[in-house]
């Protein structure tokens, strides 16, 4: 599958469960003073999930161009010295605002995976959220429910506050996620180390591909976190990422995203 078939593939999925298929929104974020670039598919949504304004559709799905080289989530250090992060990228990503939940969108990202990309189920882990005494938070009882009708038990991780609580800034919508990984590494590898162990360890084959984030708080100003009238889905796949894994390569520079742009570089600096 090409890169513009596996986009094309997320968006007819989301479309065929309800999905509105909304645009790319500008990079340069418009109208919110608490961030400069867009970060997140969810930014364009803020206002919906905070209930400031109706939203025009209950479900909505895209790819978003983000940039992470500021701010709280700020990955320059990354770029260039691992083959997984990027300074611009696209995140795949669909919505549900005061409608599904996490029954309904932790089961849609396995069979887009699993069904669509036919990705190998044994290969896949998923982390859930184990709850945060001092922010007073439980531990996210539904989504390990809902995974375990799912994948085996030792495929699921728990996750801290770090990795598994996602916020767009010091302040706005936020909530616990479950993360789905990816271990794309040899047989041989894994015969020495199951993949669980390397899970959220920084290994460039065990890798994060998607977040579902449900998104039920709004973090204010002083810190405190306030429950929203409703309660959201907030999802962001790396679509770099899922090209590598599904065209079985090892760096995501040697996807069909990149390899062009690369060989036209090449040929005009005639440097390889
Ligand atoms: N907002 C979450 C993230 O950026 C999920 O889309 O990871």
């Amino acid at each position: 599958m090409t890169s513009a078939e596996i986009r094309q593939q997320f968006l007819d999925f989301f479309k065929s469960k309800g999905h509105t298929v909304v645009p790319s929104a500008p990079i340069v974020v418009k109208n919110d003073p608490t961030l400069l670039f867009t970060n997140a598919g969810m930014n364009q949504f803020k206002d919906y999930f905070l209930g400031n304004k109706p939203a025009p559709y209950n479900r909505a799905a895209d790819t978003q161009k983000c940039l992470r080289v500021s701010g709280k989530h700020n990955d320059l250090e990354e770029v260039g010295v691992d083959t997984y992060h990027h300074t611009m990228f696209e995140m795949l990503g669909n919505w549900s605002f005061g409608d599904y939940f996490k029954k309904d969108a932790i089961a849609w990202s396995w069979e887009l995976l699993t069904e669509v990309y036919k990705l190998d189920k044994s290969r896949l882990y998923v982390t859930v959220f184990e709850g945060d005494e001092k922010e007073g938070i439980p531990a996210s009882k539904i989504a390990l429910a809902e995974w375990k009708k799912i994948i085996p038990e030792n495929q699921i991780v728990f996750g801290n506050k770090k990795d598994n609580f996602w916020e767009m800034g010091d302040t706005g919508p936020c909530g616990p996620c479950t993360e789905i990984h990816v271990d794309c590494r040899s047989e041989e590898e894994v015969a020495k180390i199951p993949g669980r162990d390397l899970v959220n360890k920084d290994h460039p084959q065990v890798i994060e591909i998607w977040n579902n984030v449900f998104i039920q708080y709004n973090r204010k100003k002083d810190g405190s976190l306030e429950p929203l009238p409703a309660t959201h889905v907030d999802t962001g796949m790396g679509f770099e990422r899922l090209v590598r894994v599904i065209q079985q390569k090892q760096s995501n520079y040697d996807t069909d995203i990149f390899t062009g742009t690369i060989a036209a570089t090449e040929k005009i600096t005639n440097k390889k």
